[in-house]
């Protein structure tokens, strides 16, 4: 007797299941464990993966409600993004202009534009319109296939718009068929108000904006909740980071961090002596750092679109990474600053153009690393007995594709908790 299920994927050419390792991601050499099997079915029920194996076993075992065929192609788990400044208000193309005659990302900050320009308009947003507008870049990130999307604050600033940018990203996250991980990220700059002052803001941050952020969690957000700062030359030192990150955690949020961007303050050491769950762009770290990383359960977190957004030479040295251990993941950092990019596909396709990943290592950089670098290993990033029934089935028959191939979409069907969330038409 065959047993009767909600949702039976058949006919996959070839399924990738990236399975995590003893329980955490896949870390140093060991990434790219694909988990590959040709000729294989998906077995989902209740919103959960229940089997996956040999299509024949599978069509024996289990009587689908729905049978979805997938074309003999290419089946991953859903894309995790797990860091994306996916909300604000506004627009910066002019910036992007300035930046290609010449003008640094850095000068065009230090002269009031950049993230404060972004932290106007936001501020004079009202809830409706940030959500309207981070729907159109989450259905962009859905129609390519990520079905997990980290998304950060920090365009406020002030106590009451970050609350706003929280409960922009509760109302998504209810409302769209991603699922959204918030992120506290009140120190993102120094607002204008505060530029001769920045002690002062880093006190606001600690004594008004954290208290907060605990408060509106208890109300709304039962779920891990992440604080994050922006550790850099310009925007905040090692001493104020530490000090509002160990505030953080003593609230109970867990931490992220933005480090070595553009110059190395300390910021990765420092995320692994506090156990950040991740450390982002970690573009200049020193090797003493990555070592520290590669020691700890932080995972470094590579994005890309940033130095191709702002058209640097300088990429995350993944292989070094790697060599010391460290679990690697990729994100995209779409933003509306250094890189305004939904598609994980195109973070793929530089992370083995410039970080030299393998294709497999890319796929599983930004799968089931992602998801634990945002706290979601046990639920999403792999096709596991247990997991959510969260996958693409793609328009390709292999894996390689999805780094070899850029510039146009490859996602034909977006599944999410086993049901059909986004279709290519
Ligand atoms: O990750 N580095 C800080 N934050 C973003 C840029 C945000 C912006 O320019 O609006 C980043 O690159
Ligand atoms: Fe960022």
């Amino acid at each position: 007797m065959s047993e009767q299920i909600d949702l039976l994927i058949h006919n996959i050419g070839q399924l990738c299941c990236v399975p995590a390792h003893n329980g955490g991601p896949q870390r140093g050499h060991d990434l790219g464990d694909l988990g590959l099997l040709d000729g294989a079915a998906v077995a989902i029920h209740d919103g959960t993966i229940i089997a996956t194996g040999p299509d024949d076993e599978l069509r024996a075992a289990y009587t689908g409600a729905i049978i979805i065929d997938a074309g003999d192609e290419l089946v991953t788990p859903g894309l995790v993004d797990p860091h994306t400044h996916l909300i604000w208000a506004g627009d910066r193309a002019d910036e992007f202009e300035q930046r290609i005659a010449g003008t640094t990302y850095q000068q065009i900050m230090a002269a009031g534009g950049g993230i404060n320009r972004t932290v106007k308009h936001t501020r004079a947003a009202d809830l409706n319109t940030l959500v309207e507008q981070a729907k159109q870049r989450l259905d962009v990130m859905l129609a390519h296939g990520s079905t997990t999307v980290e998304c950060k604050t920090g365009y406020g600033l002030e106590t009451a718009t970050e609350i706003t940018m929280l409960s922009t990203i509760a109302l998504l996250d209810m409302e769209h068929p991603v699922d959204l991980v918030p992120t506290f990220l009140g120190a993102h700059a120094i607002p204008p108000e505060y530029a001769d002052d920045p002690g002062g803001y880093v006190d606001v941050v600690i004594n008004e904006m954290l208290p907060a952020v605990a408060g509106w969690r208890a109300d709304h957000w039962p779920d891990t909740l992440f604080c994050d700062v922006f550790c850099e030359v310009g925007a905040f030192n090692l001493d104020q980071t530490r000090r509002i990150l160990e505030a953080a955690k003593a609230l109970g949020l867990a931490l992220k961090i933005h480090v070595d961007e553009f110059e190395s303050l300390g910021g990765a050491r420092l995320a692994a002596e506090l156990g950040a769950v991740s450390a982002d762009h970690v573009v200049v770290t020193p090797d003493e750092d990555i070592q520290a990383l590669g020691r700890s359960d932080t995972i470094a977190v590579a994005l890309p679109p940033t130095p191709f957004g702002l058209g640097h030479a300088d990429y995350t040295p993944a292989h070094k990474f790697l060599e010391a251990g460290a679990a690697l993941a990729v994100a995209t950092d779409c933003n509306p600053g250094t890189g305004w990019n939904e598609n994980m596909q195109f973070v793929m396709a530089l992370a083995t153009r410039y970080m030299h990943l393998t294709p497999a290592q890319a796929l599983a950089a930004a799968t089931i690393n992602a998801a634990f670098a945002i706290d979601r290993g046990d639920r999403v990033g792999s096709l596991e007995p247990g997991k959510q029934g969260d996958l693409v089935i793609w328009n390709v028959p292999t894996y390689q594709h999805l780094s070899y191939r850029f510039g146009s979409n490859m996602a034909h069907t977006v599944i999410k908790r086993g049901q059909v969330v986004h279709r290519a038409s």
